[in-house]
């Protein structure tokens, strides 16, 4: 392709993001034209209701309800799948690597549950498939640690992915406020996922937590191979007790990689991080990762984790460097992309997953109660590092708080399992893990 050639682009879906990317590429056409060297064309759009009312102006021509006319276009060169889901977004996007095109997506659902099979597809088509904006909104973290750290191996990579659940937190954290309509105000800002469950119960974290293993280790990990636990059991008492303690609370992924034992461990769960923590001082919509790397050391990224203006930036800088390839040539190899038939990791039993531990119990507030939870945990050599005892919201019962030492999942479980059988403990324990990373 020459200097004076046009890529032609197709958006599918034009909902946050897709508004956003044709809003941004629209107004700064002639600075990426200039930067990447070739005529940018956004050729068409497809969308599910062609009757709604959208924030950008797009001629009717160029609207089609037909998602599969773009990704089967032979004059189109990129197709941005912003749909979203994982059905009609894989078959688009496979349809479109077939043809050998270049596709962009932000859809961390999709990669998580069907990665394998995409870059396969683009490899044998000749295609390839971007995806910066699927991993913390607009930190280029996708190229991070596929470029800018190619020369490290990666212990340990850790941050908070999902802008929703620290915008919850950090309202909740700060200004006190009820779960529900902080929520409501995610989704009306465009940062919550359609399904809410998604980012409430952890796996959209637990998504890209898979990108990232991905991208650092070579293997794909299934979201039924992580603990992913979400934020809707902690409450404006958990906020306090860790304030106490001198930590904040963050959904965190954490991905470590053991290499004496050569195993990979992938969690998702909200964390305590020590106040002076630089992650747990991020607030709002903000993600940030730490990326530990055997020959840089640790690295630290922050920005925003989600919304229209942050992901349309992600999506555009592939949309640049897709752009890029098609000038000097399709087939170049692309960093980072990794080689399936080199052996990689196994996945770390829970034994091996240690750290310490936050545990809110609800009990009868009784003589003999405190001992018996103390037994469970002696027998699972769990040792108990702290007791704080809060009056409790209903009557006759009282809010235990410990943290533990050091142990590790296997023993954690079988606990929580004893404790949850003991009369005197009258709600699901609160587990939290704490995060000792410095
Ligand atoms: P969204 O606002 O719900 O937009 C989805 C778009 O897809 C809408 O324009 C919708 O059309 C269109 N669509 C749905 N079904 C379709 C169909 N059958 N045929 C054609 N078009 C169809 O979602 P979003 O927030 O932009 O997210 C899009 C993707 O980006 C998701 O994978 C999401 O996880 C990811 N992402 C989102 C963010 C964020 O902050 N929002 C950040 C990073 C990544 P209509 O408009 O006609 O309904
Ligand atoms: N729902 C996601 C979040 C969008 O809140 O982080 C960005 O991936």
């Amino acid at each position: 392709m020459s200097d004076s050639m046009t890529v032609n682009i197709g958006i599918c879906g034009l909902g946050t993001v897709g508004q956003g990317v044709w809003k941004h590429l629209t107004a700064n056409r002639a600075d990426l034209e200039r930067r990447v060297g070739v005529k940018l064309n956004l050729a068409r759009a497809a969308v599910r209701d062609l009757r709604k009312t959208r924030a950008v102006k797009i001629p009717a021509a160029k609207l089609t309800d037909d998602s599969f006319s773009i990704a089967n276009d032979p004059s189109i060169h990129i197709v941005c799948e912003l749909i979203g889901g994982t059905k009609l977004a894989r078959e688009v996007t496979l349809t479109a690597l077939r043809h050998g095109k270049i596709v962009v997506s932000a859809n961390k659902a999709l990669i998580c549950e069907h990665g394998a099979e995409i870059i396969s597809t683009a490899r044998k088509h000749g295609g390839h498939f971007f995806f910066e904006a699927s991993v913390a909104g607009g930190i280029p973290i996708i190229k991070a640690i596929r470029e800018g750290l190619v020369a490290n191996h990666f212990p340990r990579i850790y941050g908070i992915l999902n802008g929703t659940c620290n915008y919850i937190l950090t309202q909740m954290e700060d200004q006190d406020a009820p779960y529900a309509d902080v929520l409501a105000e995610a989704k009306r800002l465009g940062y919550a996922e359609a399904d809410e469950s998604l980012d409430v119960d952890g796996w959209d974290t637990a998504h890209k937590a898979a990108v990232l293993a991905w991208l650092a280790h070579g293997r794909w990990v299934k979201t039924d191979q992580m603990i992913v636990e979400g934020i809707s059991r902690i409450t404006p008492a958990d906020f306090k007790n860790a304030s106490v303690l001198g930590y904040g609370i963050k959904l965190l992924a954490v991905i470590t990689r053991d290499f004496k034992r050569d195993e990979l461990s992938v969690r998702v769960h909200p964390t305590l991080l020590p106040e002076g923590n630089v992650i747990a001082n991020v607030s709002g919509v903000f993600n940030a990762v730490s990326v530990t790397g055997d020959v840089v050391g640790t690295t630290l990224y922050s920005g925003r984790g989600a919304g229209q203006d942050a992901t349309a930036s992600a999506v555009i800088s592939d949309i640049a460097d897709a752009a890029s390839l098609l000038k000097h040539g399709k087939g170049a190899h692309l960093l980072g992309e990794a080689d399936e038939s080199v052996p990689t990791c196994r996945l770390a039993p829970p034994e091996n997953i240690r750290c310490r531990y936050y545990l809110r119990l609800t009990v009868k507030d009784e003589p003999g109660v405190l001992a018996r939870v103390a037994s469970v945990m002696a027998r699972h050599r769990i040792s108990i590092a702290s007791v704080i005892q809060n009056p409790s919201e209903y009557s006759g019962a009282a809010s235990l708080v410990l943290t533990t030492h050091e142990s590790n999942e296997r023993a954690m479980q079988r606990t929580l399992r004893q404790l949850k059988a003991l009369g005197s403990v009258l709600e699901d324990p609160v587990l939290l893990r704490i995060g000792d990373f410095e």
